[in-house]
Order: C-alpha cells, then structure tokens, then sequence
C-alpha cells in the first residue's frame, strides 16, 4: 500500500466529523482549527491517557491549571518578551512573508522572483493583549505562549501546601498561543493550540538521572498512542539550536506524512526558571531538603508534550488502506483506548420493531458502562461497517433474529472483520 498522505488524513478529519478549519464559515483564520464530535473525543482520550500515565499512577506527580492571562512579569522575567521570537523575511515583490530559517531566502515561494528578501528581523510570537478597559502599557497581557509559565509561578504554592518530597513534578495541560509567521500543515503548526507539560524538580546532583527516566517515561507515551517505533527518533538538539533557558535537550520526531518532524520535546531547564522568578519577585524559590542539609533552588527536566501533534501522530499511525470483498477499505486501526467510538450497535434490520426494541436495549447497557458507545441504523449492514471502520470504532454489535432465541449476538472486529457470535451476558467484558 502506498504512504499515507497530509490529504488523506486531512480530507478524513473534515469528511468525518474530526476537525474543521477555524471559522471557516467567514472564509476561516489561519491557524486556528476546530474539533467535531469525533475529533474532540479523540482529543479527549488522549489527554486523559497522558493525566493518567503521568499524575494519576504516579506518587510524586501533582496537577494544576493555572490561568491563561498572567502579570506580563512572569514574561519578561522568562526571557519571552525579549527572546520569543523567529526571523521574518518580507518579499519586496509580493510582500509575503516568511519565517527566514524555513525556506530557501534567494527565492520567494509565492511568486518566484529572486533577490526580494532584505535582512530577517526578530518578530516576537507573543499575542499581546489589554487587562480591563484602559488600554495603557501597564494593563498589557499576553496569551500564554506556552503551559509552563503557570507551573513554575504556582511551585512555592504547591511546596508551602504539600512539601512534597524532591524529586517531585507539576503537570499541566492547556491551551497556548503563538503568533507563528507561516502556521502549516494542518494541526502541526497552529496559532492556537493545546500542551500538556510538566515541570519536574530535581537536586541538580541528579538531573542526568530524571532526563534519562523522562526519556523512558516518553517511549512508553509513544507506545500507548499506537505509534511504531522505528517512526519515533530521539534527536540531540545541538547547542545552537536550543532555547534559550535549555542546556539539554533532546526532541522526539515522528515520521509524519510531511516528513520527519517534532513531536514533543524534553528539556533540562536547570534553574533557569526559579531563578529569575526568585530574583525578579524577591521571593525565596530555595527548597529546604527533609534532612536538613542546605536549602537550594530545584533544577527542572521539562518533558514538553503537543496534543494537535501527537494526535496527528495517531492519526497518521493508525491510517490504514486494505482491500476487502474486491474493494478498497480506509480505515483507522486506533489503539482501542483513544477509539472515539468503542462500539457501534445496530439492529440487522431498522423496520422490524422487536429488534430495534432488543438492540436498544443492548445499546443502553453498554452506553452506560463506557459512555462512547453510537447507536447506527443508517443503511445496509456493510455500509454501516465502512463507516465505523472509518472513524477507528474497534467493534460493531448486530442484533439479528437469533439474538431473540438465544440472547447471543455478532460482534464484528474492525482490524479482522472476522465476526463471532457473544453472549450478550458476556458483551461488556468482550468488548472491554
Ligand atoms: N515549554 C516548552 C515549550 O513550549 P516548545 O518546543 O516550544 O517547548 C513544546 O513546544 C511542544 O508544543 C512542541 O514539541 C509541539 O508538540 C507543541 N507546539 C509548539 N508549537 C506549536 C504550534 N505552533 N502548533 C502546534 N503545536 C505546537
């Protein structure tokens, strides 16, 4: 079978009910996507995954949500309102604009001419924006460019409450903004879009340890959204290319259809973070050890995760083309958790009362054990299948004339299309 395409999983996501462009009803607006009903579900299941993976099973893990808004300090002492920032190159021709380190600058990409690009300048990605309604310098906000902000500034919070033993990490998910040049490739570059991020405090006598765990801890990540493994790749980003508060770090790429690009990225922060907020609020960030050895400022590992692209990574995965009965099948082989249908239930026949009447039944039991269960009576029995093949849903229920007799019923698998015959007693655990 051929590689998977950006189109074919694009015109999918719009087709079935995924993600849509934003606004796109007004024309759109570059960057910004919305999530249908499958879409969001999906979105949802794998963020609940990664809450569980990483606070809900661990012991030394700790959630927050902090506000998007944040006293415009928290971004200058970051180092964002001077160092957040890409090269822009405009086109004296045709006056468009890119982000200078992605293209080739000799030649303009939309309308050919060479020699149009001046000297790149640093454009700042941060989306400003007022607090209240006088619109002077000192109600200037901005929308958050990244989770982390919220976790480093609630630290002492979380400490003075819990006094949590170190190692210990904040995790929080949520949306960010960035005012990015040139936002591409569907989900994979937005303006507006979703993190899940943890800060993990460390003695920096022993950061190399927690890095090295986070790297293990991220491989099993990938592993659970079904993504093979000779498609994911550590790379060491080298010294030049790193952020500016980083002095590790290593991003995760993917082989997506548009090539091989990042995923999700870990960082050894150090004391970058707690230091300039120690130093611009006055407030003591230090971490005073159990055994009552010498306070000190905790170092921080950053495993930094994307939601747009690791569901993009998902999608990408689990797109799948076969041939079934002579005729080509599209269909998405999702890990069963992050399905944004579990089940699929029908009656054989819609027009025959006491079926439908039987296959309700059916349908609310299971509606009520897992929630992301459909009821689907539209059309014939294959044509049904094809559509729940579509949209990842790893089994299919069909209450026929037997069900009746002997309360057993088909259950079809999506991946073998091989259909048995289950009690309906035994249905919840099969389908579990
Ligand atoms: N706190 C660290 C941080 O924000 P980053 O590498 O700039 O690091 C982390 O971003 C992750 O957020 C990326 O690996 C990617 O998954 C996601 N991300 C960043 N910019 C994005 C964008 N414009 N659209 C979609 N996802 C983005």
């Amino acid at each position: 079978m051929s590689e998977t395409s950006l189109d074919d999983i694009v015109s999918l996501a719009k087709r079935r009910g995924f993600i849509y462009q934003g606004s796109e009803i007004y024309g759109g607006l570059a960057g910004t996507w919305d999530y249908g009903p499958l879409g969001v579900q999906l979105k949802r299941n794998i963020m609940q995954l990664w809450w569980k993976l990483f606070v809900d099973d661990r012991e030394d893990m700790y959630g927050i949500d902090a506000a998007i808004l944040m006293n415009q300090k928290v971004w200058q002492a970051s180092g964002h309102t001077e160092t957040f920032t890409d090269p822009l190159v405009e086109c004296s021709n045709c006056h468009s604009r890119f982000r200078a380190d992605k293209i080739d600058t000799s030649k303009c990409p939309t309308c050919g001419k060479t020699g149009t690009f001046g000297e790149a300048r640093q454009f700042n990605m941060m989306f400003k924006t007022h607090v209240g309604p006088v619109a002077d310098e000192g109600s200037i906000s901005y929308l958050r460019p990244e989770t982390a902000q919220g976790i480093f500034t609630n630290y002492k919070n979380v400490v003075d409450s819990f006094y949590p033993d170190l190692p210990f990490g904040l995790a929080q998910q949520g949306k960010a903004f960035r005012n990015e040049i040139s936002p591409r490739d569907f989900i994979f570059r937005a303006r507006e879009f979703e993190q899940m991020e943890i800060e993990y405090f460390v003695n920096p006598e022993n950061w190399e340890q927690a890095f090295d765990m986070w790297v293990e801890q991220i491989h099993k990540w990938c592993d659970m959204l079904g993504l093979p493994q000779d498609k994911v790749h550590e790379l060491e980003v080298p010294e030049n290319d790193r952020a500016h508060y980083s002095k590790r770090t290593v991003d995760f790429e993917y082989d997506f259809p548009i090539g091989r690009e990042e995923l999700l990225g870990l960082a050894y922060r150090t004391d970058f973070d707690l230091g300039n907020i120690q130093r611009v609020s006055g407030k003591n960030m230090e971490y005073r050890p159990k055994d009552g050895s010498t306070p000190f400022v905790p170092h921080v590992i950053e495993p930094s995760f994307g939601v747009e692209r690791a569901l993009m990574a998902v999608l990408t995965a689990a797109y799948t083309e076969d041939e079934m009965s002579g005729e080509k099948r599209v269909y998405l082989k999702l890990p069963k958790h992050l399905a944004p249908v579990k089940v699929a239930v029908s009656p054989l026949l819609k027009n025959k009362p006491e079926l439908v009447n039987k296959a309700r039944e059916v349908y609310q039991t299971l509606k009520k054990e897992f929630g992301q269960v459909v009821w689907d009576d539209n059309g014939n029995i294959g044509k049904r299948y094809r559509r729940q093949d579509e949209i990842g849903t790893p089994y299919c229920v069909t209450i026929d004339f037997q069900t009746l007799e002997d309360n057993t019923v088909t259950v079809r698998d999506r991946d073998t299309a091989q259909q048995e015959r289950v009690a309906i007693a035994e249905l919840a655990q099969k389908v579990a």
